[in-house]
């Protein structure tokens, strides 16, 4: 009983840490998503990007194209952010 107990102390931390970042992973994805959606139908609907699959490098050659073409609509950080999801979701 008594080992049980012990147990249990030494998991609950590791399963309540795997429950937070997960749920912080999940967060991060749906907010690039969210932010995907919005700098990216700016001009163009998102089926433009979603209908190719490219390599990181291509991704981060056309979002950098986009962003000159926005100018400061599109923040540095928030291309990073970008080329990460779509990297992520359309990559080859
Ligand atoms: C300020 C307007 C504007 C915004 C904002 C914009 N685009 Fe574009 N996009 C264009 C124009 C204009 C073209 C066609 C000319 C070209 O391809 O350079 C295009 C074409 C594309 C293409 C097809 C060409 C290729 O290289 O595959 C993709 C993919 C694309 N955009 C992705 C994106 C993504 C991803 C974002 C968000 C980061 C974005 N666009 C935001 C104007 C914009």
């Amino acid at each position: 009983m008594r080992s049980l107990l012990k147990m249990g102390l030494f998991f609950f931390p590791l399963v309540a840490f795997g429950l937070i970042q997960g749920a912080d992973i999940r967060a991060v994805e749906s907010d690039a998503q969210a932010l995907f959606e919005k700098r990216c139908s700016l001009c163009h609907p998102t089926s433009r990007p979603l209908s190719k699959n490219k390599s990181g490098d291509e991704w981060r050659q056309t979002v950098t194209r986009m962003k000159n073409y926005a100018g400061d609509r599109i923040s540095d950080e928030e291309v990073e952010i970008i080329i990460d999801y779509l990297t992520e979701i359309r990559g080859k």
